[in-house]
């Protein structure tokens, strides 16, 4: 199943007089199954491209369709919902809430689902325990290393169950031992379905997907499969 489907997507921002094409037609694919790595140097329209799929910016022209559900013309409230319950998101600096436990990290996104305190405590339990962090759910984020912060973003991502998990340089702050740890988390969760778009100047990084996508000046310059995928080596430690 196709989960993110763009065409002929552009993006235009607009400050005072000035105009800046930052997308000049992006198609893009991502079925079910995928990890792509989205590549490209600084200011080629990565984030913004991330902030489409992700529901979180509209674009200028063009369609995208989510999961088979036309989204392009959604209001602010309906993209918010779909939002919520298709998409999850990690970023480069963990954006977690500092006087929040880990799992009252986790449980947020299913507090503004609605969901009753004793499943949510549950599920975020379980997503913690699958990102490899049982036993830290009473640590504040700071009595934590940077790799367990990003798998807490993580979990907190995981915990509706997304159709698309998206990660903007998720290992920019991490080092290279950490980052390849929290990449292998990534494939594990690919493995079970979830599709994962990771933006990443690093090479290695790209090396983790079976698809890289390199963006230049707002077009797409070339999509094709990873040769060189590295597959996991044992469980996230
Ligand atoms: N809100 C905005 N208003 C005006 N211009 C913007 C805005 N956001 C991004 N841009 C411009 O659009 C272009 C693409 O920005 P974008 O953030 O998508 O790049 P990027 O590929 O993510 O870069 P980086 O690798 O540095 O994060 C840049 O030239 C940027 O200056
Ligand atoms: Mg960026």
């Amino acid at each position: 199943m196709t989960v993110v489907r763009l065409e002929g997507v552009r993006k235009v921002y607009r400050m005072g007089e000035v105009e800046f094409e930052a997308l000049k037609g992006v198609s893009l694919e991502i079925a079910q199954g995928e990890m792509v790595a989205l590549m490209g140097p600084s200011g080629s329209g990565k984030t913004t491209l991330m902030q489409i799929i992700g529901l979180l910016d509209r674009p200028t022209a063009g369609t995208y369709a989510l999961a088979g559900q036309d989204v392009t013309a959604l209001s602010e409230n309906q993209r918010a919902e779909v939002r919520n319950r298709q998409i999850g998101f990690v970023f480069q600096a963990f954006h977690l809430l500092p006087r929040l436990s880990v799992l009252e990290n986790v449980e947020v996104p299913l507090m503004y689902a609605g969901v009753p305190a004793p499943q949510r405590r549950e599920r975020a339990v379980e997503v913690l325990r699958r990102v490899g962090l049982s036993g830290k759910e009473r640590h504040l984020p700071s009595q934590l290393s940077g790799g367990q912060k990003q798998r807490v973003a993580v979990a907190r991502a995981l915990t509706l169950r997304p159709a698309v998990l998206l990660a903007d340089e998720p290992t920019g702050n991490l080092d290279s031992h950490t980052a390849a740890e929290v990449m292998r988390l990534f494939q594990e969760l690919n493995d079970e379905g979830t599709a994962v778009v990771v933006v990443t100047h690093e090479a290695d990084i790209a090396e983790h997907t079976g698809r890289i996508v390199r963006i230049r000046d707002g077009f797409i310059e070339s999509d094709g499969p990873n040769p060189h995928r590295r597959r996991p080596v044992g469980g996230v430690a």
